[in-house]
């Protein structure tokens, strides 16, 4: 197995708040590893120090075998083309299309020229989550769940090795929030793409998880597959799954 992510001892504090005390993860090649957790433990932090976003302030932190920290600008840019981060918002540019918002991290990040490229990747991850009919369409006209997939189509049309999910599915309905569950989980089906996906949804976390992580005060306490966990010995673990 091939570490995609390795965490070590990783510690973050702002002023005298203490949030990380000692994250220790390993992510391999092609997993999806559920992080779960109450509110404010340290979540985001986390996936915000693995793109470079916060520098921890002890440990260790490698994504593809790099040293985040030890990257220079130029370093770091590259590193985030293989790194898609799915913010909560989408964060779509709402003065263009849908079309336009998928060609331009081709266009600014990636270089891409050729408009018959530009234009056979903006369909494919229009069908892979299924937009095909909004590509003319502006932001403001989507709807909370298209919105999601929209943001999804934008991390995927750069073909990310590594995709961070910070809560997919929190604001939509059961039904949407199952079919956002069922794309991330096709996503790295199609594109043997390695993630993690932040959570409190428990149908997001049983449909997409090989393993699940529960960080609690600064630490990751408990790992195991969706059934080991919910059957743990540990009530705390187990009220996650209630
Ligand atoms: N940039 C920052 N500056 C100062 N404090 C921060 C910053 N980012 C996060 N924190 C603090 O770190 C703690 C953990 O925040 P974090 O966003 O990681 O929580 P979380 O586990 O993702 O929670 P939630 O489930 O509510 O999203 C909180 O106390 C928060 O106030
Ligand atoms: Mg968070």
């Amino acid at each position: 197995m091939e570490a995609i992510i390795e965490l070590e001892g990783i510690q973050k504090s702002f002023g005298d708040n203490t949030v990380l005390k000692d994250v220790n993860l390993t992510v391999n090649k092609g997993e999806n590893v559920v992080v779960l957790g109450k509110s404010g433990q340290g979540k985001s932090v986390t996936i915000k120090c693995i793109v470079g976003l916060l520098t921890q302030d002890a440990g260790s932190l490698k994504v593809l075998g790099e040293e985040v920290k030890d990257l220079g600008e130029d370093e770091l840019k590259e590193l985030r083309t293989k790194v898609g981060f799915l913010f909560q918002s989408g964060a779509l540019y709402d003065s263009m299309t849908v079309k336009e918002n998928l060609a331009f991290p081709l266009q600014r990040v990636l270089k891409i020229r050729d408009e018959s490229e530009i234009s056979s990747r903006t369909m494919e991850v229009l069908e892979a989550v299924g937009l095909q009919d909004a590509i003319d369409k502006m932001p403001s006209d989507l709807s909370g769940g298209m919105r999601k997939r929209m943001g999804l189509a934008r991390t995927l049309i750069v073909r990310p090795e590594i995709i961070l999910y910070d809560e997919p599915t929190t604001g939509l309905d059961s039904i949407t929030s199952r079919e956002i569950s069922q794309l991330i989980l096709d996503i790295q089906k199609k594109y043997n793409t390695t993630s993690i996906i932040i959570t409190h949804d428990m149908s997001c976390a049983r449909i997409t998880a090989n393993r699940i992580v529960i960080m609690n005060e600064g630490k990751f306490i408990a790992e195991g597959s969706y059934e080991e966990l919910e059957k743990s010995d540990d009530e705390f673990i187990r009220s996650f799954f209630n």
